[in-house]
């Protein structure tokens, strides 16, 4: 069967000012990337089933800064600009020419819904197919904010209002509009071509197109989502409901692949962390971006994980600070209190105390002491530490980098290692130690 073709506009243009914020809203942060990001993706996912033609996000506000957020992780997205922010409607129409010469439908969504599923794009689609044009509802408890989407008395849809336009009986409509539209490309442009903007607002609203939808006989139709996945994140008490959402997800989705959450409620992840099955997470843990897990990986309770590749039956934590740069190979083990900076710590060896490891390419079975510290920094640069396999560093070492030590070497215990050692030396850099008869002194009276 051949695949269907659609664009996609996503409106991202808006000050958010109800974000109190200088950054724009759609690069504030929901589990571990920018909030446009999560829409990107999901649409994306979409390839193996759509062809996607063009997917267009309108930018205003900050649009520089956003563009060049967005293009470093997503090559070959449009952008249209929206100078002035004159409302929903008008800012889909910023996005005209760049699919003048684009036939096909086209999916209309707000840059600020994150939870947005794939479901919910497909229900649209295939609902498009029986209307004209098409629109995503949910039903809720708690309806402030959103446009609340009237019904006739036949049970079709009659308009939108929004929350400043509604009265009081409109205000208790209980389904509201997700935001997320579907019509042909042509018929779109033709509706956007009557929305006025409001006396009140001087805004332009997209919701006005199914009134005018509507006038013109055209055939309007609903799919139902779920209220989670249709939240628009409009303040920072939506961002955190965002987050608390997204981070019921991806911890559902992690135990039903295999993983032990003691206090689930308790651990964090980034929309991108993958995690492998028989992997154990005590309470308190927090994954930031580009985390990978290996199987039977034990993490203990409070670490800081970001950017790091642990492999199979390593063991890290509690209290343990992993950054990124960092991969921990099989059976490793890193301890309490241990901070590692893109470093690899080969097969079996271990960091188990009180540690800073940074630039530092540990060999395999290699045993680093506690409060060992690599001293990567002189003030300018940063240098690099190698250790090789099967090496003991003592405790309380400081390698200043950059150095080398070969395999098998020893490092006595309160050495200042500023020079490279070769294969199976040991390396002790400390005073004679002294033994002075004391001094018996008499207690001043
Ligand atoms: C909008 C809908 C509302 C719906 C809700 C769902 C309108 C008029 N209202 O309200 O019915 O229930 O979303 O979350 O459409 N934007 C621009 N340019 C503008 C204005 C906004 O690009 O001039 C963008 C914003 O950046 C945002 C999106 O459009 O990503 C929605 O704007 P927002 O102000 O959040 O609209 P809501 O009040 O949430
Ligand atoms: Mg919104």
């Amino acid at each position: 069967m051949q695949k269907e073709s659609i664009s996609f506009i996503i409106l991202a243009a808006g000050m958010g000012s109800r974000m109190q914020s200088k950054t724009p809203k759609v690069l504030h942060w929901v589990a571990g990337e920018p909030i446009i990001f999560h829409i990107l993706r999901k649409i994306l996912s979409l390839s193996n089933k759509l062809i996607l033609k063009k997917i267009i996000i309108v930018l205003g506000h900050e649009s520089e800064l956003v563009k060049k957020n967005i293009s470093s992780h997503f090559p070959g997205i449009n952008f249209a600009i929206q100078d002035k922010q004159y409302g929903t409607a008008h800012a889909v129409l910023s996005a005209k020419d760049l699919l003048s010469n684009t036939s096909g439908k086209v999916m209309v969504l707000c840059g600020d819904t994150p939870l947005i599923s794939i479901k919910l794009m497909l229900d649209l689609i295939k609902l498009s197919k029986t209307v004209d044009l098409g629109f995503s509802v949910f039903k809720t408890l708690n309806s402030f904010g959103y446009g609340r989407v009237v019904l006739n008395k036949l049970n079709k849809v009659f308009s939108i209002i929004e929350e400043k336009d509604a009265n009081k009986s409109q205000k208790s409509i209980n389904i509201c509009n997700t935001g997320v539209y579907i019509a042909d490309i042509n018929l779109l442009f033709k509706l956007l071509s009557f929305v006025k903007c409001t006396s009140n607002k001087k805004e332009m609203y997209l919701t006005d197109i199914v009134d005018i939808a509507r006038s013109e006989k055209k055939i309007i139709g609903i799919s139902y989502s779920k209220e989670v996945e249709s939240m628009g994140i409009n303040d920072r008490e939506g961002l955190a409901m965002a987050e608390k959402e997204m981070q019921n997800i991806l911890r559902s989705k992690a135990m039903k692949n295999g993983v032990t959450l003691v206090a689930p409620e308790t651990v964090f992840f980034s929309s991108d962390t993958k995690i492998s099955k028989d992997v154990y997470i005590a309470p308190n843990v927090v994954f930031g971006p580009g985390v990978k897990i290996g199987e039977g990986v034990r993490i203990e309770a409070f670490c800081h994980i970001e950017g790091v590749t642990i492999k199979k039956n390593s063991s890290v934590g509690p209290f343990a600070r992993l950054r990124p740069g960092t991969v921990l190979e099989e059976y490793s083990k890193v301890g309490n209190f241990v901070e590692i900076k893109n470093s690899k710590i080969k097969k079996g060896s271990k960091v188990n105390h009180l540690s800073y490891v940074g630039d530092a390419d540990v060999g395999s079975n290699v045993n680093i002491g506690a409060g060992v510290i690599t001293c990567n920094y002189d003030g300018v640069n940063k240098h690099k530490t190698t250790i090789g396999n099967d090496s003991f560093i003592g405790s309380n070492v400081s390698l200043v980098a950059p150095l080398k030590l070969g395999s098998n070497t020893l490092v006595g215990a309160g050495s200042v290692i500023t020079k490279d050692v070769p294969n199976d030396m040991l390396a002790v850099e400390r005073n004679k130690q002294s033994i002075i008869k004391k001094k018996k002194i008499k207690k001043s009276k």
